[in-house]
């Protein structure tokens, strides 16, 4: 049986990967992404599930209906990071620990991109390290709930 039950969701434009501004966010697809992290989540004996969206009620809804049902979520809110109370209610409304998740490092960035909603209601951040940054963040969340349980 798997350890515990791991929810990825990447927000709005993160479809795009691989194709988007790829001096940016490389040239990796979303597919390439969830391929690598459900290989690592087996390694790890993890149940992972990956959702991506660029609708914020539907984000807002799959937060919500993973109550109960997940034990960590790994978060990329792309541009809804730096606008969304939605979300962030949503986390904190449920009480979910989660890592917030930016591929590139928006502290160098424009300046809009510095303020998160979601920042310190995560349980940590990882910010910069391209698409290696969601691989640190399992394993990160699996070492996070093992010291809990
Ligand atoms: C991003 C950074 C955000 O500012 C941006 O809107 C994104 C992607 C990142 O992964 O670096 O869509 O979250």
């Amino acid at each position: 049986m798997a350890k515990y039950s791991i929810l990825v969701v990447n927000g709005p434009n993160l479809n795009l990967l691989g194709t988007r501004e790829p001096e940016i966010y490389g040239h990796e697809t979303i597919k390439d992404l969830e391929n690598m992290l459900k290989k690592v989540a087996d390694e790890l004996n993890v149940d992972i599930e990956c959702y991506q969206s660029n609708h914020e009620g539907d984000i807002v809804d799959k937060i919500q209906n993973s109550r109960n049902k997940v034990d960590f979520i790994l978060l990329n809110a792309g541009a809804y990071t730096h606008t969304s109370v939605a979300i962030r209610d949503a986390l904190a409304g449920i009480d979910m620990p989660f890592y917030e998740i930016h591929i590139s490092n928006v502290h160098k960035r424009e300046e809009f991109r510095h303020h998160s909603f979601l920042s310190d209601v995560a349980v940590g951040v990882i910010v910069g390290f391209g698409l290696d940054g969601y691989e640190f963040a399992l394993r990160g969340a699996v070492r996070f709930l093992d010291r809990k349980h």
